[in-house]
């Protein structure tokens, strides 16, 4: 049986309390009967939610929580959660032309950059310990339906030959979406000012297609259509690509935190918003509902998107699925941090790595972050 976090929620607290507490007493005539259903209550939950909460034991002064926080050994040996180069995936935006870097300005230690360079910033990733990068394309030009997304020669095709070619041990993602490619900017085929759902499976299908011929071994779809998932499953099997994993970007909201990513991939929508396929910041049931839905069309590992502001959903889809959940800790909180930093208001370095161990104890196995280099550095110099 699947214990979700609601169940326990939903169990009413009134009934909660007195069966935990003294169920003869509070019920002579129906004591036996309520201890039964308490000992219907998974134990699990009992363990680590009721006991905790009522328990009489964990009371002052007998229990005192700062016994084991007196020095940095004690810390380190109760420490629940840990954070380790290989939790990271480190983003990576790719331009054409040669010996070019970008410098992206909202993004302070992140450019543009083109292929050659690209492939130093891998090597990189891959000494600091760092399993994977994702790219991210800035195309030679775009157009109505983003042909250079699934276009055999497109950038991200060629980046991603290229890296096979010169590096090895670390994994290619890839963002699968057409809002970098298209003119519009939107992630789908626009009609009549209205983004179309089915017509833009087949594109999306195609360029996840495109970037594992090139050599990818994870696709990413992040546009949020239904059936997605589906679609890009199929065409893989279909290729004999049954063994390529697809890492959904299942939980992903209509975000103001993606700003300064929007200006780095040249990406905003050129009219209204993403509100009509990202999801409402306001829904927690309904991240469930798309996760659930993403692991039946075929996802191996799901995401949920920002990271920060979403924790709680973060917590909800790994309690509820007992699946890996990666967490994209996107530009927005970077820059956040980064700003902060410069100005001398948060020591930037501690929030990094106050943020990253955040996400990852509230459930997240995989962190996407422009932290990624600088934290594992951190990270291996302890
Ligand atoms: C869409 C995509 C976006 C991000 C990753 N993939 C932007 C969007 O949906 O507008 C945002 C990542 C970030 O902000 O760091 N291809």
């Amino acid at each position: 049986m699947m214990i979700s976090q609601q169940d326990y929620i939903e169990y009413p607290l009134f009934l909660k309390y007195l069966i935990h507490t003294q169920p003869k007493r509070t019920f002579p005539a129906v004591g036996y009967r309520v201890r039964f259903v308490y000992r219907q209550i998974p134990k699990n939950i009992v363990k680590n939610e009721g006991k905790r909460i009522e328990g009489g034991k964990m009371k002052f002064p007998k229990y005192r929580p700062r016994r084991l926080r007196k020095d940095d050994l004690f810390r380190r040996m109760i420490r629940e959660t840990h954070l380790r180069p290989d939790d990271l995936i480190l983003p990576l935006f790719v331009r054409p032309g040669k010996g070019s870097k970008q410098p992206i300005s909202s993004m302070p230690g992140h450019s543009q950059l083109s292929i050659d360079l690209l492939i130093k910033e891998v090597k990189d990733a891959r000494s600091l310990g760092i399993p994977g990068v994702i790219l991210f394309g800035i195309p030679e030009k775009k157009d109505e339906m983003g042909s250079e997304a699934y276009a055999e020669d497109g950038i991200i095709q060629k980046a991603i030959r290229q890296i096979k070619e010169k590096v090895e041990g670390i994994l290619v993602i890839t963002d699968v979406c057409l809002c970098e490619y298209t003119s519009h900017g939107h992630c789908g085929v626009v009609e009549g000012g209205r983004i179309l759902n089915d017509e833009t499976l087949d594109l999306l299908a195609r360029q996840a297609l495109s970037h594992v011929r090139a050599g990818a071994d994870i696709v990413a779809p992040s546009d949020m259509m239904d059936g997605r998932v589906g679609a890009i499953r199929k065409i893989l099997d279909e290729n004999q690509f049954e063994d390529i994993p697809i890492l959904a970007y299942s939980a992903k909201y209509a975000s103001s935190f993606y700003g300064p990513f929007r200006v780095a991939a040249e990406s905003k929508p050129q009219f209204g918003d993403r509100k009509s396929y990202q999801m409402d910041p306001a829904n927690g049931d309904e991240a469930l509902r798309e996760v659930r839905l993403d692991l039946e069309e075929g996802a191996d590992m799901v995401m949920v998107k920002p990271a920060l502001p979403y924790l709680d959903i973060i917590c909800r889809v790994k309690q509820t699925f007992n699946i890996p959940v990666a967490a994209y800790n996107v530009s927005g909180e970077y820059a956040i941090v980064k700003a902060a930093s410069q100005l001398g208001w948060v020591d930037g370095e501690q929030v990094m790595m106050e943020s990253l161990i955040s996400i990852k104890r509230a459930g997240a196995d995989l962190i996407l972050t422009y932290f990624a280099k600088e934290a594992a550095k951190k990270l291996q110099s302890h």
